[in-house]
Formats: C-alpha cells, sequence, structure tokens
C-alpha cells in the first residue's frame, strides 16, 4: 500500500505507524498498546467504554483532517508580519529601475565624473586659500574662550565682565567669517560653506564651554556655602577606578579645550565617557567607508544632480508648472540618495572615525529617525548633536524662565532656520530665506502630523516631506543663483 494511502485508510493507521516515523511524516503517534488498551476498555463499564470510543473517533477524524480555522497572511488578522522576502523584492526593484536610469544618464551625457574638478569648487586661485587660512585662525577664538574662563576661575574677571568678553568672542566668531566669505572674491560658495559650518560648530561648542563653567562656579560656590569649604573636590584631578576624573578648575587647560574642539559633541563635559582603547580594524573600515561615500558624493553630484539641475533652468523661467513639478520629482530621487549617503557618511562613519581616534565613548550620533511617524519624533532623532545641545542649552534654560513649550519650541527652530540660511546665503552671496522658511515651516507641519496622521501615514508623511522638501529648497536656491550670476552675463 502506498505511503498516501496508508496515511488515510484508518484500517492501516495503527500497522504503518513506525514506518510513517521513520518518513517523518506528519501523523500523530499512536500509542503501541493501543489494541490491549481496546481489550481492557472492553471489561469497563459500558458508559466509559462509549466516551472512549468516541474520543478513539474524534481522533481518528482529526488525524485525517487537513483544515482548520486560520487568516490568510496578508490579512491583518492573521498577525503575520515577516516581510523578509518583500523587503528584499524592494531593493532588487530598485537597484533595477535605479541600473536603468543610470544607463540612460551614461547614455545621454556620456561620463561627467571628474574627482579633479571638485578642487576648483574650493579653490579659485591656487596661490590663494582664503578658506584654510579662516579655519587656522579660528583657533584664536577657542583660546580667548579658554583665557576667559581662567579669568573667571580666578576671580580675576568678574562674572559680567567675562560674560561680555564671552559675547563679543562668540558674536565676532559668527560675524568674522561671514565678512570675510562675502568680502573677498576668492572664497568660492563651497569653501564658504566649509568655513562657515566649522565657525557654527565652533560657536555650539564654545556657547556650550561658558554655560558648563558657569554652573561649576555656581555649583561650588553653592556648596562652599553649605560645606563651608572651596570645592567638593578639593584637587582639580582625581583618580576614580583608575580613571582620571577632572574637576573645576582643573579642566581649564589647551589640552581639554582642543580635546572638546575635536570631540564629535557640541556639548561640553568636564569629564567625556571615554572607551578603553582605539580598535584598529573599526578605524580602517570607518575611514575606507568615508573615503569611499565621498567619492560617491561627488560622482553622483556629478553625473546625476546637476544633468537635472541644469535641464530644470528653463521649465522654471518660464514658469512651466507641470514640467516644473516633472523636474522636480525627477531631482528628488538623486537628491534624497545624496542625502542618504551624506547622512551614513557624516554621521556614521565620520564621527565614529573621529570618536574612536579620540577614545571618545559615546557614539549615539543618531537614533531611528527612519521609524518616524511625527516630524517631532524625526527632530528628535535624526542630529542628536545638535538635538542635545538644543535641549541642554537653549530648550531648558526657556523653559526654565518660565517660557511655554511651544514659545520656546519656536524659538529653537527659529534658531535653527537662521543658522541653515546661515550656512547657506552667505557662501552663495544671495538672501532668499528658502532654508530660513524651510526650518520654520516644520512647526506648523509638525503639528499637522501629530494631529491627522498616524502610524505608517504618519511616516510616509514625515518620508514625503523629506525627498519632496529638499529638492524643492535646492531648486530654488540654484534657479536664484543661476538667475543671478548667469543670466546678468547673459544679458
Ligand atoms: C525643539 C526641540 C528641542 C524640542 O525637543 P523635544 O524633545 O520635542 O522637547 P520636549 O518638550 O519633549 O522635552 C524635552 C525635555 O525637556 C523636558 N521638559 C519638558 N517640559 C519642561 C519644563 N516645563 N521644564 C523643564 N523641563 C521640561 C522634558 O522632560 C524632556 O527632558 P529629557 O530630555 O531629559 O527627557 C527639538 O524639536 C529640536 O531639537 N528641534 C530642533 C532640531 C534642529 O534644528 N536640528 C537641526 C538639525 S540639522
Amino acid at each position: 500500500m502506498s505511503a498516501h494511502l496508508r496515511r488515510h485508510h484508518p484500517a492501516s493507521v495503527s500497522g504503518s505507524r513506525t514506518a510513517e516515523q521513520g518518513r517523518g511524516g506528519s501523523l500523530e503517534p499512536i500509542p503501541a498498546n493501543i489494541g490491549r488498551e481496546a481489550g481492557r476498555h472492553d471489561r469497563r463499564s459500558p458508559e466509559t467504554a462509549k466516551s472512549d470510543k468516541k474520543k478513539r473517533g474524534d481522533d481518528t477524524s482529526d488525524r485525517l483532517s487537513c483544515h482548520k480555522i486560520q487568516e490568510s497572511l496578508l490579512s491583518s488578522a492573521s498577525g503575520y508580519n515577516n516581510y523578509r522576502g518583500i523587503l528584499n523584492w524592494c531593493v532588487v526593484m530598485l537597484v533595477l529601475s535605479n541600473a536603468r536610469l543610470f544607463l540612460e544618464n551614461l547614455l545621454r551625457y556620456g561620463v561627467l565624473v571628474d574627482p579633479i574638478q571638485v578642487i576648483s569648487l574650493f579653490l579659485n586661485d591656487p596661490y590663494s586659500w582664503p578658506a584654510a587660512c579662516l579655519v587656522i585662525v579660528s583657533n584664536v577664538f577657542v583660546l580667548v574662550a579658554l583665557y576667559t574662563e581662567r579669568q573667571l576661575s580666578k576671580s580675576s574677571f568678574s562674572e559680567l565682565v567675562g560674560y561680555l568678553v564671552h559675547c563679543i568672542n562668540m558674536a565676532t566668531i559668527l560675524t568674522f567669517p561671514a565678512a570675510v566669505v562675502l568680502l573677498v572674491p576668492s572664497v568660492t560658495p563651497a569653501g564658504g560653506a566649509f568655513v562657515l559650518g566649522v565657525y557654527t560648530i565652533l560657536f555650539l561648542k564654545l556657547y556650550s564651554y561658558k554655560d558648563v563653567n558657569m554652573w561649576c562656579r555656581e555649583l561650588s560656590t553653592a556648596k562652599a556655602k553649605k560645606l563651608a569649604r572651596s570645592l567638593s573636590c578639593p584637587t582639580s584631578q582625581q583618580f576614580n577606578g583608575g580613571n582620571r576624573t577632572v574637576c573645576y578648575p582643573g579642566n581649564l587647560t589647551i589640552r581639554d579645550m582642543f580635546y572638546f574642539v575635536f570631540a564629535p559633541t557640541l556639548c561640553y563635559e568636564l569629564n567625556f565617557p571615554r572607551s578603553p582603547k582605539i580598535r584598529m580594524s573599526f578605524l580602517l573600515r570607518r575611514l575606507f567607508e568615508m573615503l569611499f561615500f565621498i567619492q560617491l558624493l561627488v560622482g553622483l553630484t556629478q553625473q546625476w544632480m546637476i544633468p537635472v539641475i541644469q535641464s530644470s533652468m528653463k521649465p522654471l523661467e518660464d514658469m512651466d508648472l507641470s514640467r516644473m513639478f516633472e523636474r522636480l520629482l525627477r531631482l528628488a530621487v538623486p537628491n534624497h540618495l545624496l542625502w542618504l549617503v551624506f547622512f551614513y557618511c557624516f554621521f556614521h562613519s565620520s564621527m565614529n572615525f573621529t570618536a574612536e581616534l579620540l577614545r571618545f565613548g559615546d557614539r549615539q550620533f543618531y537614533k531611528d529617525w527612519w521609524n518616524s511617524e511625527t516630524v517631532t519624533y524625526f527632530w528628535q532623532n535624526w542630529n542628536i548633536p545638535v538635538h542635545k545641545w538644543c535641549l541642554r542649552h537653549f530648550y531648558k534654560p526657556l523653559l526654565r524662565r518660565g517660557f511655554s513649550k511651544i514659545v520656546s519650541q519656536s524659538a529653537v527652530f527659529f534658531l535653527s532656520a537662521f543658522f541653515h540660511e546661515y550656512l547657506v546665503s552667505v557662501p552663495l552671496r544671495m538672501f532668499r530665506l528658502w532654508a530660513f522658511m524651510g526650518m520654520m515651516v516644520q512647526l506648523p507641519l509638525a503639528w499637522f502630523v501629530g494631529r491627522f496622521l498616524r502610524g505608517n501615514y504618519g511616516n510616509a508623511a514625515v518620508w514625503i516631506s523629506l525627498i519632496i522638501g529638499q529638492p524643492f529648497a535646492v531648486l530654488m536656491y540654484v534657479h536664484d543663483y543661476y538667475v543671478l550670476h548667469y543670466r546678468q552675463e547673459a544679458d
């Protein structure tokens, strides 16, 4: 008798048991003493025998049935959630459709990638390096901040004088490079953006440095009043389980200052968490990623972004709305890809590289912003160093002073909008407020998404705002820059 028949014919059930088990069949194992059991039951009361017989009948029909109540996998009631295969399918489709775009691009424009051309983005004149000089000059501001803090710690400066010196120092950090970028013609837009980025980071760091040292002074004064002695930490350095712990004012050294300047954080701390050692393989992996992704960024910009932007100028000039929208969508894909590559290269590869080199322990540079179901969640999680700085040095101090949550949030977004505009408009030498508005619009957008959209819809809204919002701003700036510089030349 075939295995199939043995499995389904009641008479063959007990006889074929061993063979089924050997083949790994799906039938339940049948007790070997089933015959003896039946004989014993026959000697019992008629009711027990009857119920046992019914049970055996049910067991047999269970063994023979091949259907049960169950939902289809794709209906939500099934509780099924393993979509790994579908995700792979999406990736394959993405690769295939982009391979087609890549081929089309190559056939239409040929190879446009030219890494040497990137140098000309930073240098107008090979004998003049204004951007590099500005970066070197930035050390002066670092030393002024350190000097001021030392004088404050020795009470050579009063709190008011110290505060004024810090304010002048930080105002100069923002205005001096902006003036140089605006007035010196040999500074290119890319060089200017780089320099202003460095100075903005320095501004945020020195602001944090000033605040933390002030908090230390306040704490030590409060403790001194309470305990009638100057500090809880009698010497400026202590050993805590093998680690050297620095106490105020022992932190006011050039070494500590420059460690903070180079560390991948904007928030100062006297004792940063440190990793035990530098892992060479980790360091080399991050370095390789950085080099690879920088090349990829340059290649994608030259081969994909620039041709699309150039082809968008005409529809923008003619105010041809449908073609403008088509170009915007066309730009959205390479722009978004560039942004994702930039995110990985900057927030993962380069920050981890610097942190590993400096044995800086806190590696939380980003959280899972890609799962954002609200705009608020996105801003809390995509750029952790900036978010931490905003909370610690701006948002919470405003809340503590009695400002409402909405006013404080608006103030943070206003500050962020100012810096976004500063970093774009000054290097381009053109003030259009697109970046500023892009940041300010986040507030109503956050309210709308939080109020009306939930779950996957909220997540989709965040992605759409990223994919469409950025290329819109890019197109606006490039168009205005083109009109300002090239149309005037043509006229
Ligand atoms: C504005 C911003 C700081 C708000 O952050 P948020 O996390 O939504 O703020 P919340 O109101 O949830 O509160 C955050 C903290 O303040 C505390 N807080 C809230 N209300 C408070 C009050 N009345 N008093 C004191 N603390 C308060 C919370 O307890 C919380 O503390 P925790 O961080 O220790 O948990 C944030 O959206 C942000 O960083 N935006 C700008 C981001 C940006 O521009 N990034 C640029 C990237 S390029």
